[in-house]
């Protein structure tokens, strides 16, 4: 993204004029050059990092932006995909990527869920829960297959922007508890049954982490559970998954670890934690979504109403309504996430307004950009681009107020596509049979 001399925003090669007038909006654009790059320094810094010791994979978490191309373009940068649904599996399978490069994520998988991905070969299965346990290894039996394992342990390390996100602190729906035994039971619960492979031990422990230390402490934690399981049955575990959660910069206040900081650090601890417990090391991976399609995404709006509002303090905010809002990004109001926004179609020297940037749907906490200083003479017809939006707008937008979902729109080397093409009003009506 960079400014051309006219002071329009271009992204890949095209100016945001163009695209609008040509494509619509609202719409996501998406940098492809942008996101290979980044499923590259994953890759490269995780690969590096564990060279020495048992190697590392690194999957996409293909929640924050599932698509077929999404999925191709890392897969040809040399990651695997993570999925937690059968539709984002029917997606990862579309774009090519092979079975055994695909892992199953879910707390509440569905047997028809379970028997595709078996089906289709997939590499690991993350079990979730007991009962899980039994019921993919009845399954797998009944179809004369194996299953490839990993338990989702939460190791108490609670990590990330938003109590919704953050997802190893013990009182929620995901993993299996280290501290009340119920990993263990679940270890035990896999090795008891011959259909199953033992691969590993699995933790996620949160979303939008910009500081290391808790992945340090569970990464661990896995390890001391992954040795004690070793002494006590004789099974090394050959895997160890770390999950993802890594952060990005969203308004450029954040500085997030780049992915060799983070590899590196990830690293040093599997190698003091094993070389402590006497056990060879595991192959390690890790599943981030946000750090590889969210700075790779801009959503690009056009303003409509704009409505001084005077405050308690007798101060002033501008209302900019722009043509979307909640439908496409969910995030602000939801998890009261930050974000900025910029005049995307031209320059201005009028002297910057604080600003919300609000939808259109019927709804007050509609809000996209809840504090940002805009030029004071933004006005109807202005095009605002909203940075980092690639991950988890798209795949969490919504029909709310029927209004149909935008496309997204991905541009390479100056030419642009649709990538996952916008819905129409023709779309809503369609569903609707009554
Ligand atoms: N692996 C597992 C098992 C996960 O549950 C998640 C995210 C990821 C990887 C990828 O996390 P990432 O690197 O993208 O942070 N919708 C929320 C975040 C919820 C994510 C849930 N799981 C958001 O908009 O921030």
């Amino acid at each position: 993204m960079r400014r051309t001399a006219d002071g329009s925003l271009e992204v890949g090669g095209l100016d945001a004029r163009a695209l609008a007038s040509a494509y619509g909006t609202p719409v996501y654009v998406l940098d492809e050059a942008d996101v290979r790059a980044r499923a590259r320094a994953f890759v490269t810094a995780f690969t590096g990092a564990f060279a020495d010791l048992a190697g590392a994979d690194v999957y996409y978490a293909s929640k924050a932006l599932a698509s077929v191309a999404v999925d191709r373009w890392v897969h040809e940068e040399g990651m695997s995909v993570d999925v937690s649904t059968g539709g984002e599996l029917a997606v990862a399978l579309r774009a090519g990527v092979p079975g055994g490069a695909i892992a199953l994520h879910g707390n509440n998988k569905s047997d028809g869920e379970l028997e595709r991905a078996l089906r289709a070969g997939v590499g690991r299965i993350v079990v979730d829960s007991l009962e899980e346990v039994d019921r993919l290894a009845d399954l797998a039996g009944e179809l004369g297959m194996g299953a490839p394992v990993m338990v989702r342990v939460t190791t108490g390390v609670h990590a990330g922007g938003h109590d919704f996100i953050a997802t190893a602190h013990e009182d929620q729906k995901f993993g299996l508890s280290l501290a009340s035994g119920a990993a263990r039971r679940a270890v035990d619960a896999v090795l008891a049954r011959p259909e199953l492979t033992l691969l590993g031990l699995h933790s996620h422990i949160g979303s939008q982490i910009l500081d290391l230390s808790g992945f340090e402490v569970a990464a661990g934690a896995l390890l001391r559970l992954r040795a004690e399981v070793a002494g006590d049955s004789g099974t090394l575990m050959p895997e160890l998954d770390l999950g993802g959660g890594y952060g990005i910069s969203y308004t450029g206040t954040d500085a997030p670890p780049p992915p060799e900081q983070v590899a590196t650090a990830l690293a040093d601890v599997v190698r003091r934690a094993c070389e402590e417990l006497g056990t060879p090391p595991p192959r390690v991976s890790v599943e981030p979504g946000r750090a590889v399609v969210g700075p790779a995404g801009l959503t690009l709006y056009r303003v409509g109403t704009v409505k001084p509002v005077v405050l308690d303090d007798g101060g002033e905010r501008r209302y900019v309504s722009v043509d979307g809002g909640m439908s496409d990004n969910i995030r602000t109001a939801l998890y009261d996430a930050d974000y900025t926004a910029t005049l995307a179609g031209r320059r201005s020297e009028a002297p910057a307004v604080a600003s919300r940037v609000v939808g259109k749907h019927c709804e007050s906490g509609d809000v996209v950009v809840r504090d940002v200083l805009l030029p004071g003479d933004v006005s109807r017809g202005d095009l605002l681009a909203v940075p980092a939006t690639g991950a988890y707008g798209r795949s969490m937008a919504s029909n709310y107020n029927l209004v149909p979902r935008p496309g997204v729109l991905a541009v390479r080397d100056g030419q642009a596509r649709f990538v996952v093409r916008p819905e129409t009003e023709d779309d809503l009506l369609a569903l609707d049979v009554g």
